[in-house]
């Protein structure tokens, strides 16, 4: 609660944010937590979040699946609970596999996936310190 911003990183598993992140979160944001209609946190400070989501699926299917929807509701609780401005990012597309041969896996294409590393992955990364800048200035 005395940070002046929090980036919150977590691979999709199952459609959903790890199970770690999850009880990260529940843990954090329901200390400061109230029943009280006017006022939902007894936190005072404000501080700007970010939530980081890496995915193996695509842009597309990302979007088909509706995990803006999940990502930004959890981007309202933090925003809600840590009163600050609170943004997600996607990183879609990982490589989940070093070496996609020695697994069953034949939904993937091997060399699309290399082709996202070399040249989406540091794309994305150079998101990420965007998202770090813009957390440095609001927090
Ligand atoms: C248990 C499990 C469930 C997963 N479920 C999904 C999923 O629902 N959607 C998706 O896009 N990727 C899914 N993935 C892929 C991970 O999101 C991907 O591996 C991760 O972003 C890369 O981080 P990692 O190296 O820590 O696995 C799953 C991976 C695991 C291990």
């Amino acid at each position: 609660m005395a940070a002046d911003a929090l980036i919150l990183g977590s691979p999709i598993y199952f459609g959903n944010l790890s199970a770690d992140a999850i009880a990260f979160l529940e843990r954090l944001l329901f200390a400061p937590y109230t029943y009280s209609q006017d006022n939902l946190s007894k936190f005072t400070g404000h501080i700007a979040s970010a939530l980081i989501c890496t995915m193996n699926v695509s842009e597309a299917l990302m979007q088909q699946m509706d995990y803006p929807t999940l990502m930004k509701r959890y981007t309202q609780y933090m925003a809600g609970m840590l009163r600050g401005p609170s943004e997600w990012l996607a990183i879609t597309d990982t490589l989940q596999f070093s070496d996609y041969g020695k697994y069953m896996s034949s939904i993937f294409d091997p060399e699309h996936k290399a082709r996202m590393h070399a040249e989406k992955f540091p794309e994305d990364l150079e998101k990420a310190k965007e998202l770090g800048a813009w957390l440095a200035t609001r927090g």
